[in-house]
């Protein structure tokens, strides 16, 4: 099968959150079952591995009235296909998303793709598009490209990997930028509560919808979590399939990663994390204890990831005999309160404001806890690399959480970390206080968690077979 792959974001070019793993991952775990793969990605000015990229072709297209060069590079990475489309005014500028003419930029991107597919001869079975910056491919291809170009057989996907970001913007642009007709827009295919919604145009026009776990995938139909695409999706319902995300099990194994002081595997872990736990506590300024519990945080500080709580009951936190390190970085409203938290439990608390993913790493390797107390998780990727780092997560039953984290039961000792339900500061602080009690009073319990954690099995082999049966069942 020939599978093309569009998306804002791709490891090991360039990444800005989960998604990139994804992308990183998933066409890999295709390839090596036999698939050809293709990504096509923007050429931002920031890409890793630059020199790796060869220069294939250029051609000029229509983004609504404008006529844009479009240059195409190109480089392999295992067994996968990156294309980059290359336009200096639109991605020759730092970092990935966040400017006034976002939508433009990937208007342009979104058409290149599709130009891509006949000028470079890679027309494929299966066109899977992945959040707002491709959403619009769908309706593109299904209103334009597939009567003009007579490759009407494609099937297209669409992945939500997180909902709140819809790519909503002003009706004009729908002509003015993708030169589709207004009444697109007055039908309500790509139109909802009042402004046009390229994420609600891609689950009308795509083939199939996914999403990034079963669980977000019943979560995103509720008006609690469906940002109001919840009607939308639930009419769709019969094409959703929620497919938990893998990891890359290569490159995330604490038995080879180059990033961590003392390697290991399940027969070592107990005396490697106090090794790691104490080479973590110098890196980062906290008193060297192999014994204390050690609390980690990798996150993005937003308000998804649970931060609410974490700053309510942060006090009660550093009342127990605890470590805690949190590496991220985001909203001034939660790295204010966590740098006055710094300032007076420099003992207790490591604060790291920044990205640094190689600190990443010695968190997952060193800490003895993983703390993601996310408010919504559509799968979440940190706590798997936790369970395999011997990391025992404490989550919130959400989302992918709740898909890859088995709660701890001391009655038939099962399960690989531990969770809670409700969205409540005190609810978070009770589990953790459990948590502690069992590392701290029943070691043996918490060696058999850390035990499972570690056998837990998130890699894409499963997951990857999933997307084959829903392509498939979209082709055949
Ligand atoms: C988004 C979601 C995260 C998911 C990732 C990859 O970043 O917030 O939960 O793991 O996409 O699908």
């Amino acid at each position: 099968m020939r599978i093309v792959f569009a998306a804002g974001e791709a490891q090991p070019f360039i990444k800005s959150g989960g998604l990139a793993d994804v992308i990183g991952s998933l066409p890999k775990s295709l390839a090596q079952k036999g698939h050809e793969c293709y990504v096509i990605l923007p050429k931002y000015a920031d890409l890793k591995m630059s020199d790796r990229l060869e220069y294939v072709t250029n051609f000029y297209l229509w983004v609504g009235w404008r006529r844009c060069y479009c240059g195409v590079f190109k480089a392999v990475v295992d067994g996968v296909t990156y294309f980059f489309v290359d336009n200096e005014q639109y991605f020759k500028r730092p970092g990935l998303y966040g400017y006034d003419d976002d939508n433009e930029r990937f208007a342009f991107y979104d058409f290149a793709v599709l130009e891509c597919l006949s000028r470079l001869d890679i027309m494929p079975d299966i066109l899977s598009l992945h959040d707002w910056q491709a959403a619009m491919i769908a309706p593109l291809y299904k209103e334009k490209y597939c009567y003009y170009n007579f490759y009407g057989g494609v099937k297209v996907t669409f992945t939500i990997h997180n909902i709140a970001y819809q790519g909503k913007c002003d009706p004009s642009l729908l002509q003015d930028l993708f030169g589709l007709d207004n009444y697109l827009y007055y039908n309500g295919n790509v139109r909802n509560d009042g402004c046009m919604n390229m994420m609600k145009a891609a689950i009308v026009y795509a083939d199939a919808v996914t999403t990034v776990s079963p669980t977000y995938a019943n979560e995103i139909l509720t008006d609690a979590y469906g940002e109001g695409l919840q009607s939308i999706l639930s009419m769709r319902r019969h094409d959703l399939y929620g497919i938990l995300n893998g990891i890359d099990y290569d490159l995330i194994n604490p038995a080879t990663d180059p990033d961590i002081a003392f390697n290991f595997d399940a027969t070592d872990v107990k005396e490697k994390k106090r090794e790691n736990k104490m080479a973590l506590q110098r890196e980062v300024g906290l008193p060297e204890n192999p014994d204390i519990p050690l609390i980690g945080i990798v996150t993005r500080l937003t308000w998804q990831k649970g931060l609410d709580l974490i700053i309510n009951q942060f006090e009660e936190l550093m009342n127990r005999d605890v470590q805690v390190v949190v590496l991220g970085a985001g909203d001034a409203k939660y790295e204010e309160p966590l740098k006055g938290f710094a300032g007076y439990h420099n003992e207790k608390f490591s604060l790291n404001l920044k990205y640094d993913a190689g600190l990443a790493q010695r968190i997952y390797a060193s800490s003895d806890i993983f703390l993601m107390p996310s408010l919504f998780e559509p799968c979440g990727l940190s706590q798997m690399m936790a369970l395999r780092y011997g990391s025992v997560p404490i989550v919130r039953e959400t989302g992918g959480l709740k898909d890859s984290v088995e709660s701890f039961n001391e009655y038939d000792q099962t399960g690989t970390g531990f969770s809670f339900t409700n969205y409540n500061a005190h609810e978070m602080m009770q589990i953790i206080d459990y948590a502690l009690r069992i590392y701290n009073e029943h070691r043996d319990m918490w060696d058999g968690i850390v035990q499972r954690a570690m056998a837990s099995k998130l890699d894409w082999d499963q997951s990857s077979d999933e997307y084959l049966r829903v392509f498939e069942s979209l082709l055949y």
